[in-house]
């Protein structure tokens, strides 16, 4: 997620691009590849923009300083349309006078057909962002309007996705335009100054008022002013508040930490990185998917080669891409992919899974796979790392930058990439399940709102997570998709609270396991829907009876409404009803949440946990 600052000072002051550098450099924590910043000036809109961190921006700046100046806005760009260069970074200027200037935070889902329009029209394109489409199309605005306010309300209404945009214009010195649909915007309200942010952290340095903008709403500030007004042009009011964190909560937007402040933003990252995947009719487009259309239709394996809790969202993947695509589908620990000798071909499809898109093992494996004659594909959240530039393609997940050591909602953003692409190729393919892509589809759209559901009814996991902080190990089952799932909450106690943890496929326990079930040993067990048609609903409702029989202390997530398993639970979980191969966007989250908290309930760094890194770069 990029960071966005903006600011307007009293005419006098030509302090705006100190201010609005450090705004940015509070914002430097969510993480960004390249950086810029517009003012406001007599002589115009002036901008400087480079990619990599601040220090390539302010080494610019001192090289050629920016005319003093008393508005400005900044931004730092996590990049998601287009790699991180100076072209692409953020401002964006409109129009052949480039007296407009544009930042944005998230994804103009209907960019293409907005930009395609521009294009019939004689404007040339100077990036491959989307920013610059809505830069172009508010310059025009302005040229209708002669409002920076009312042209930003003539473009938002043509804009679908997410954003937050802030603007300046040459002739409207003073003035800072802002609109957002799904991403945040807050006003900090100061002494004949204001300011706007893509968080409080922006602008805390100099006032604790704020004011949180609404769904679908355009802020103007002035030194004096700040006015909203909805997207249909009527006066609103936003939700004032004053900030009592200190600044280093700022960077945590008020949650005690990354990782709690990442298990939130869980619904907005699988809500990102599923926008933009589909075109007018419907029907499933991918980035970057530099491999023809022909080459994937003769795929005839699929190997997922990855590491950590990256392997385990391979795991999901692989019941949904056989399903859907009948393509036979692998998953293989990377470090171990890479010294087999594995059978694949140039009808090989190799799919690494990263986080960071650094983690030396799956680069390792990713090169071993293009010497063996495979094409790679990779799922990276990381814009401009080395695996996704070591791939035949990409497709990048969208969940903003992932700060904690313990990966949360990377995780269900791969999980959902791996869903986009097993319905891209089954669309592709032909087949059964090409019909289904689209009802599927629609079925994702409204995980995000499940998973919402889950984060606000952890009460109670969090009181267990507490009332159990001195355990000494708690085991996890679960059985097809959930099998994955039981493997990744365990993987995150053992991370976030040093506690031997471990996980089994279900179906396993009498092979071995059940051996180790004694009175009050706790067991996680992620229970299938009932209406799961591969009716394993009640062989996992008898490993349930089976464990507690011998002692078990049984906490069982189980599908709000699934009353069989009451008898034999000793804690309760519930989780909205999803589809069976869906479900694991779903489970995985009370797994989160009890490792977060029992780690915290003994005082243990859950961001930054013992002996850990958050990118393997070493093998
Ligand atoms: C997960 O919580 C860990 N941080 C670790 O297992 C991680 O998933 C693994 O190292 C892979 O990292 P990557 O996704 O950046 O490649």
């Amino acid at each position: 997620m990029c960071g966005i600052v903006g600011y307007v000072g009293p005419s006098a002051d030509s302090r705006a691009l100190d201010v609005v550098m450090e705004g940015l450099a509070r914002l430097e924590y969510r993480g960004y590849d390249s950086a810029g910043v517009a003012l406001v000036t007599e002589d115009g809109v002036s901008s400087e923009k480079r990619a990599g961190k601040l220090g390539n921006l302010r080494a610019a700046l001192e090289e050629q300083p920016l005319p003093d100046a008393s508005t400005a806005i900044g931004h730092t760009r996590w990049a998601t349309h287009g790699a991180p260069t100076d072209e692409n970074a953020h401002p964006h200027h409109g129009g052949e006078d480039g007296k407009l200037a544009l930042i944005h935070n998230g994804i103009i889902e209907n960019f293409h057909a907005l930009k395609n329009e521009l294009l019939a029209d004689g404007v040339v394109f100077r990036s491959e962002t989307d920013t610059e489409v809505a830069a172009q199309l508010l310059a025009r605005a302005y040229d209708d309007t002669a409002d920076l306010t009312l042209a930003m309300l003539q473009v938002v209404a043509r804009l679908e996705g997410a954003f937050t945009l802030l603007a300046v214009h040459a002739d409207a010195p003073g003035v800072v335009v802002g609109a957002r649909r799904n991403s945040p915007l807050v006003v900090g309200i100061g002494e004949g100054e204001n300011f706007l942010g893509s968080d409080v952290a922006a602008f805390i340095g100099h006032t604790r008022e704020a004011v949180e903008l609404g769904q679908d709403e355009v802020v103007t500030i002035t030194p004096d002013s700040a006015t909203i007004v909805r997207f249909d042009g009527t006066p609103t009011e936003g939700k004032a508040y004053h900030v009592d964190w200190d600044a280093a909560a700022a960077e945590k937007g008020g949650y005690p930490t990354f990782m709690q402040k990442e298990i939130h933003e869980q619904p907005h990252a699988v809500q990102d990185t599923l926008l933009g995947r589909t075109d007018d009719e419907g029907r499933l487009v991918l980035d970057e998917l530099r491999i023809s259309e022909d080459d994937l239709r003769q795929v005839t394996k699929i190997v997922i080669v990855a590491c950590g809790t990256a392997a385990y969202a391979g795991m999901v993947a692989k019941y949904a891409l056989e399903h859907w695509t009948r393509i036979p589908c692998e998953v293989e620990l990377a470090h171990e992919f890479r010294y087999r000798d594995p059978v694949i071909d140039g009808h090989t499809l190799v799919v690494s899974i990263s986080q960071s898109g650094e983690t030396m093992d799956t680069l390792m494996a990713v090169k071993h796979a293009g010497d063996l004659g495979a094409h790679t594909l990779s799922i990276c959240n990381t814009h401009g790392s080395t695996i996704p530039r070591e791939s035949d393609a990409v497709l990048y997940t969208h969940a903003g930058p992932e700060i904690a050591v313990a990966s949360t909602k990377a995780f269900l953003a791969q999980i959902t990439a791996c869903y986009l692409l097993g319905l891209y190729l089954a669309q592709l393919r032909g087949g059964t399940y090409a019909d289904e892509a689209q009802s599927v589809m629609k079925e994702l759209a409204e995980v995000p709102e499940k998973i919402q559901r889950v984060i606000d009814s952890m009460g109670r996991v969090r009181e267990i997570a507490r009332f159990m902080a001195d355990t000494r190990s708690v085991l996890f089952l679960g059985r097809h998709v959930g099998y994955p799932v039981a493997l990744e909450g365990a993987l995150k106690l053992k991370e976030l609270a040093y506690i031997h943890a471990e996980g089994f496929a279900a179906g396993e326990l009498k092979h071995g396991p059940i051996a180790l079930i004694e009175p009050g040993q706790p067991v996680f067990i992620v229970v299938p829907s009932p209406s799961s048609e591969h009716g394993l609903h009640g062989k996992v409702v008898s490993n349930i009876q089976e464990i507690r029989a011998r002692g078990a202390r049984t906490l069982v997530i189980a599908e709000e409404g699934d009353e069989a398993v009451v008898p034999f639970a000793d804690e309760i979980i519930r989780v909205p009803a999803t589809s069976a191969l869906l479900a694991p966007l779903v489970t995985t989250v009370p797994l989160q949440v009890f490792a977060a908290e029992l780690a915290t309930a003994k005082g243990l760094d859950v961001d930054q946990p013992r002996n850990l890194a958050k990118s393997v770069t070493v093998e």
